[in-house]
């Protein structure tokens, strides 16, 4: 480290999340942290910090610094609600039942080709403030409720602008490929032609997708229609994600494993084939208790096996306005302990590590080591298991984003 920094903070534990540092959070207790260039510059034990001079220190008050937390998985720039499709489920209607029906994704894709791109943009605002207050400094979002070309171009570069306006890092992924839109009624494979054909490469041209995703399951599309998207995603040289095996087993985690895939999501109904493949491959198991929990699912993935297998395991929040209208990745790491069996640390570690490496990023955040981008949040608490124990009133003290300060009660108290 050169005598000069950016930022220095002291007096804090660090929940480092670096495998490398022993114990599920990595910690270092009575650390310092130096930034320069909105990079983490030097990490250690205060101790052992050397002498050096900062613009600005942050004396951390023996609270806990962890990374800025990602949500690997959402679909949050949407048209319209489904607060009536809701009350249809607790009727007694099934989602496979509503979708079937005309409603579901169908019924938010009517109303996302329907908004002005200023509409979208103003909609979207309110979730990615909610996720932002929790100390989330990077959220994947996907199209998919345009289902043609104009729309799914509108929510892309939607969710680019956000990242333009707030100190998040957004990372889109093109999920054309979600339903089968009404004006395609019984030629999905027609439909995968303009998949492929136009929309893709639009967007790819347009560079308004890091990624492709797509809805393999049998109200969506088939592994061989999926397969084919992989194929373009690759020709277009894009990473691909996968929504898999979330009502049933379809083979979509194998196909997604033997394409290299950055992630399969959801999950419940993994096989233990599928396990042992997932572990000599590098994708990442994305698990979503918020839509488990808000479909009433009984079926949970089978997290002690990815476990034993030494499957990384992201979680996100899934925020949609049909499977999980929750704002809230806290509460998904609270989900994935009390549904999934994960342990705080786990919870923590997916939404932090596993989810960065869901996304191809952990060259670059997901953990606290010299070299990453300073993001990072400052907790007011005595133990970072806290952090999935409990929801609402523990909020980040300090919020930094490419070391820099951007939110947090330390802030807003001036
Ligand atoms: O991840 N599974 C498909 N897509 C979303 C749900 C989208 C919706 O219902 O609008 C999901 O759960
Ligand atoms: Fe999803």
């Amino acid at each position: 480290m050169t005598e000069r920094c950016d930022l220095l903070i002291t007096n804090i534990h660090a929940a480092t999340m670096d495998p490398a540092i022993r114990g599920g959070y990595g910690a270092v207790e009575d650390a310092a942290v130096a930034v320069t260039g909105g990079k983490i510059v030097w990490l250690g034990s205060r101790k052992e910090l050397p002498d050096c001079s900062a613009d600005e220190v942050v004396d951390g008050e023996g609270q806990w610094l962890t990374p800025g937390l990602i949500d690997c998985h959402t679909h949050l720039v949407y048209g319209g609600h489904r607060a009536s499709e809701f009350a249809r489920r607790l009727g007694g209607e099934s989602y496979e039942e509503v979708a079937r029906s005309g409603g579901g994704i169908l019924s938010t894709v009517r109303a996302t080709r329907a908004a002005s791109a200023e509409q979208l943009y103003a909609a979207a605002v309110p979730r990615l403030q909610a996720l932002m207050s929790e100390g989330v400094t990077t959220v994947e979002i996907k199209s998919g409720y345009g289902l043609e070309l104009d729309t799914e171009l509108k929510q892309l570069r939607t969710a680019r602008r956000l990242a333009q306006h707030y100190p998040v890092e957004i990372v889109t992924s093109c999920l054309a490929a979600h339903a089968l839109p009404p004006e395609y009624d019984g030629r999905a494979d027609e439909y995968i032609d303009l998949v492929c054909e136009r929309i893709l490469p639009a967007a790819a041209g347009e560079q308004l997708a890091d990624a492709v995703d797509m809805f393999c399951e049998s109200i969506a599309f088939s592994v061989k229609q999926c397969q084919r998207v992989i194929d373009c995603a690759k020709k277009l040289g894009l990473p691909v994600k996968v929504h898999a095996e979330q009502m049933a087993h379809t083979g979509a985690t194998a196909m997604a494993v033997k394409a290299g895939a950055l992630s399969v999501d959801h999950i419940e109904y993994i096989t233990d084939m599928d396990v042992a493949a997932l572990a000599e491959s590098g994708t990442v198991a994305v698990l979503l208790p918020g839509a488990f929990y808000t479909l009433r699912e009984t079926r949970t993935p089978p997290v002690e096996k990815l476990r034993a297998s030494g499957v990384p395991m992201a979680l996100a929040s899934d925020l949609n306005p049909g499977s999980c209208p929750l704002a809230s990745l806290r509460l998904m790491m609270n989900m994935g302990c009390n549904f999934f069996g994960l342990t705080p640390a786990e919870a923590l570690a997916g939404v932090t590590r596993a989810a960065a490496r869901a996304l191809g990023l952990s060259c670059s955040r997901g953990s606290l080591r010299v070299g990453l981008r300073a993001d990072m949040v400052l907790w007011p608490m005595d133990t970072p298991d806290r952090l999935a124990y409990e929801v609402g009133a523990l909020n980040p003290a300090r919020v930094f984003f490419a070391g820099k300060t951007v939110g947090g009660s330390d802030v807003a108290a001036g």
